[in-house]
Formats: structure tokens, sequence, C-alpha cells
């Protein structure tokens, strides 16, 4: 892979608090905000697992975005190895033909998602191929590889060669490696003990390399504890044909962790922007994945020359009601049925609320069921129903004056939120703007704008109160755009607004003026009478 010059780090900019934040342009920085998720093997169908990681990369890119800043999300499928053969192989299909017709329902995944992803990477595609062929070569010529013979235990499931230390006290191994094999084999070898020490210097004085911090922790660890093994990078043609041939012998091809973390910087490189892009400010992983991104990722970048990333951040697993999800066992929730029954944003909602990124998290029928009658229907979607209907029968949709009750309670609501985001607390920012409906429905109860509404010495009052409410609706609207894309849009329609909520510049209080007429209020959230669809039926 040939050497560019590095980007340099965008410039550190100052916490953003309230509406300072406001003021944040991202203009000078000529860096774009990039951001990656796993890249998902392409033997299945996508699950609860994948749509959360992608959904948690999409909202932290949308508040980019809302923020002005520049972006760039990529996305896509793990085509190679050897799961991905025999997955080909139990379907009677040619890899390539099983992969083409599997991708489209990967992507329409990503479309069902709301996942506004900028690239699309599928690791078979030409220009990813090239760059991975180019860093094998290149590092091949850096010497940074040799040729030795393996002898030992293998497992397939987990494409991996294990050692003793995998091994459980009594001999065996453990249930996750599936049948382990013994194998004799010549392969090329990554040297990464002379690494090691430089990767944990740098880990510790960048401790936010990985979070959340007990993350961090975990792979500091790791690496204190463990000499590294060499890294195993290639696999034996006749063992395994479905990869990319290594460039220096043809009997190879190359492990597929070694492909598929290129994905990351082979797309921007193909599309020549990667000094707009690169380094990526965070991978989105879950934990399962961290070694490989937080250990053999960093070296492999540093051995080519290369900027590393500056976050992996590493998110838990979903269970479902409390057990493992397992498609044999049935235990699994088909986000596309549930998207189906209830609505993207719904689902997304539920996701991000009741996982903070980091724990493993567990999926209920009933949580879900809970979360949407009183968060969605009778918190966000009341409030907004009621307010815009009230000022539709009372004033005719029009605004009245500006008013500043709730000024400040949105301002310091707005200040958390936007230090949450920054943070990519996403969860935490969910709770913010949730307080502040929560406080602008006890507002509707303690003003009673249906009360003065019968009292003709009451007008300037419910003015006053109708301005407070309709501008908090706007409010909470460009507020959850990231989050609740589908919502917020409805809301700016039923606004009569044009739909920038993209931009959180325009969520200054007292941007609704008098005299605009807003549109027909429309539910947002149906209450549902009859019993759910479980997610899985
Ligand atoms: N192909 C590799 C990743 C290569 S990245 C250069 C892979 N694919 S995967 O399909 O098995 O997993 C993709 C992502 O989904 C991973 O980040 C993984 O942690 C995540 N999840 C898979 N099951 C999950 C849950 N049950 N819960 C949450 N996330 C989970 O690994």
């Amino acid at each position: 892979m040939p050497t560019s010059p590095r980007v340099d780090d965008k410039k550190k900019r100052p916490a953003l608090a309230g509406a300072d934040a406001l003021r944040y342009n991202a203009s000078p920085v000529s860096k774009r905000f990039y951001i990656t998720t796993a890249i998902d093997y392409v033997n299945g169908e996508p699950h609860l697992g994948h749509a959360y990681e992608k959904i948690v990369a999409d909202v932290i890119v949308r508040v980019r975005r809302a923020l002005g800043e520049p972006s760039f999300f990529l996305t896509g499928l793990d085509e190679h190895g050897q799961k991905v053969q025999q997955a080909a192989a139990t379907a009677g299909k040619e890899p390539q033909i099983y992969c083409d017709e599997l991708a489209q329902t990967w992507q329409a995944f990503a479309g069902k998602l709301c996942i506004t992803n900028d690239d699309f990477v599928r690791t078979t595609q030409p220009r990813h191929k090239q760059v991975v062929q180019a860093l094998l070569q290149q590092l091949h010529d850096q010497g940074e590889f040799y040729k030795g013979e393996y002898v030992g235990y293998y497992s397939p499931k987990q494409e991996s060669f294990l050692t003793e230390r995998d091994r459980n006290p009594d001999g065996t191994f453990d249930a996750l490696y599936g049948e382990v094999t013994q194998l004799r084999e010549e392969n090329y070898y990554f040297k990464l003990k002379h690494h090691q020490q430089w990767l944990i210097d740098y880990i510790e004085a960048n401790p936010d390399f990985v979070a959340p911090r007990f993350r961090c922790n975990e792979v500091l660890g790791f690496l204190k504890n463990n000499e590294l093994e060499d890294l195993c990078i290639s696999r034996p043609k006749n063992r395994l044909a479905w990869g990319i041939p290594l460039p220096f012998d043809a009997d190879y091809v190359t492990y597929v962790w070694f492909d598929a973390l290129v994905n990351y910087i082979s797309v921007p490189m193909a599309r020549g922007e990667e000094a707009a892009v690169w380094p990526a400010d965070v991978h989105v992983i879950g934990k399962d994945i961290l070694k490989f991104h937080a250990v053999y990722w960093p070296i492999m970048l540093k051995a080519a020359g290369r900027a590393l990333p500056k976050q992996i951040l590493v998110h838990g697993w979903w269970q479902k009601d409390g057990q493992k999800m397992s498609k044999s066992t049935g235990n699994v929730v088909d986000p596309v049925k549930v998207i189906d029954d209830w609505g993207v944003d719904a689902f997304r909602y539920y996701v991000l609320r009741e996982l903070a990124i980091g724990p493993d998290g567990n999926w209920t029928a009933e949580g879900f069921e809970a979360r949407y009658t009183a968060e969605l229907a009778n918190g966000l979607g009341n409030l907004i129903n009621r307010s815009l209907s009230m000022l539709g029968r009372y004033r005719a949709g029009v605004v009245p004056a500006r008013h500043d009750e709730l000024c400040a309670d949105a301002q310091r609501a707005q200040a958390a939120l936007l230090e949450q985001l920054r943070g990519n607390e996403l969860q935490a920012a969910l709770i913010s703007i949730w307080s502040y409906i929560a406080r602008v429905n006890q507002y509707v109860d303690q003003t009673q704008p249906f009360k003065l509404a019968k009292d003709a010495a009451q007008s300037q009052r419910l003015d006053e109160v109708l301005y407070n409410l309709t501008e908090s609706c706007r409010l909470i609207a460009t507020w959850i755009q990231p989050f609740l894309p589908d919502t917020s849009q409805r809301i700016f329609e039923q606004l009569a607004l044009p739909a920038d909520a993209q931009s959180f510049s325009g969520a200054a209080w007292g941007g609704l003026t008098a005299g605009h007429k807003i549109g027909a209020p429309v539910p947002l959230f149906p209450r549902r009478d009859k019993p759910p669809v479980a997610a899985n039926s």
C-alpha cells in the first residue's frame, strides 16, 4: 500500500457546552468525520446485533452532520473466509453468487433501518482486493512476514489456530471453537512481538483509543500479561479457496481478518478520498472482535506507516429474554418483523434507550411495549399531538407572539444533550430529551390551557402557553432527529416548517415566529390496543 502524507489530527476542540455548541463551526477542519461499523459476515440473515451496531453508528454520524461537520459513514459486508465458503456450499451455490444474492438482502436491511451510510463495501469488490494485495506486498517487502510450519490445533469455526492456553483444565476446547482439528501446515506469519511494547505505550498515552474505559483496561491487561503470538496471515488454497490470493505466493489466500480490517482504509483510498477521510474517527464494533481491532489492526497500520484510528467504540451483546440468541432454539429478534409491526423509529428508540454503549443488553417484548407506550405514545407523541391540536383549536394554527417561560429549561436540556452527544453517550442523551418532554407535559398540566381557553380574560396567558408549547415541539423535533429521523420529519411537517432538522444550529429558542401557520396534527405513535406480535413470531 503506497504511503501518503498523513493528515493532521483534527484540531483539538474545546468542550462544547450549551449555547456555545451552537456556534461551533466545523468548516476550518478539512478532514471529514469518519465512522465505520464492523462489516458483517454474509453467512446468514441480519439480526438484532447487526442492526444495533449500525443504528449506533448512524446516530453518531447524524449528530455530526447536525452539528455541521462533514462526515463519511461506511458499513458493508465481509464476504471471504471459511464461514462464507461453508455457507455457500451448504446452500449449493458458488460463493460469489451466494454473496451477490445475500448482499441485496443486507443492503435492503440497512435501508430498512434508515441508515445513512455514504458507501457500502463488499470485500469481494476489486477496489478492496487491490488495496489488500498492495498492503500485503508492502509488508512482505518490508520483511514483516516469514514462512513457518504450524503443527497443532485449529478451529474451523473460529478460523483460528489454538494453543495450549486455549484448552480447558480438562484438556478439552471450549464449545465456542466448534470441532477442533489437528493440523500440520506451512503458512505466512506476521511478526507481532516487536510491536507489542509500542502498542502498550500508545494505548497508555491515549486511553480514549478504546472506549468505554473498561474495555481499554481489558486490552492493556491482555497486552501486558501475554506475549503476542505471531499472526498467521495466510491459508493454503487447497484448504480454503475463497479468499484474496497472496500477491507473493499463488498457493495461498489471505486470512479473512487481514482482508476484512483493511476495508476501513481501502474504500477511502479507492474513492480517492483518503486524505479527506483517514484516519477513522470511530470504529464501532462488538466486544467479541475487540482484539482484532485494538491489537492487530493498529499493528498492521503502524507497520504500513499509516495513522491509527482515533477510537474503537465497543458495544456489548444483546440477549433475548435473558438467553443467548440462537436460530436453532428460535430465540431470536427479527428486526425486520419488529419494524414492520411498530415502525423503524420505535425500534431505533428501544435499542438506544435500553442499552448504553458498553454493557450487554436484554431484549424483551414486554420491555419494548412498555417503552413504546410510556415514552413514545404517552410521552413524546401525546405532547406533540395535544400541543399542536390546541394551537389548531384555539388559534386556528397560528403561532402567537414569542414568550420565553420554558426557554431556560430548554437551554439547560440542550446543553446537557450536546455534551452527551459529543461523548457518544446516546442513552444519556435520550434521557435528557425525555426529561424535557416530561417537563413540558408537566407544564401543560400546570397551566391548563384547555381551561384558559374557556376564559376570554385569559387570552394573553393562553397565547403565552401556546407559544411555549409549540416552540418546545420544534426544539424536540430537532433534538430527536439523529435518533428518530422519521418522527422528526413528521413533526416538522405538522409544524409546516422545512425539514432542516438536520441542523442543530436552528435549535435556539425563539426560532418560531409569530404569525406562522402550522399544519394539521397527526398522531405519531398510535396506541396499540391489541397485544403486540412477538418479535420472533
Ligand atoms: N466479519 C466480522 C467483522 C469484521 S470487521 C473488520 C464479524 N462479523 S459478524 O457478522 O459476526 O458480526 C458483526 C458485528 O455484529 C460485530 O461487531 C459483532 O460484535 C456484532 N454482533 C453480532 N452478534 C451480536 C449480538 N448478539 N449483539 C450485539 N452485537 C452483536 O465479526
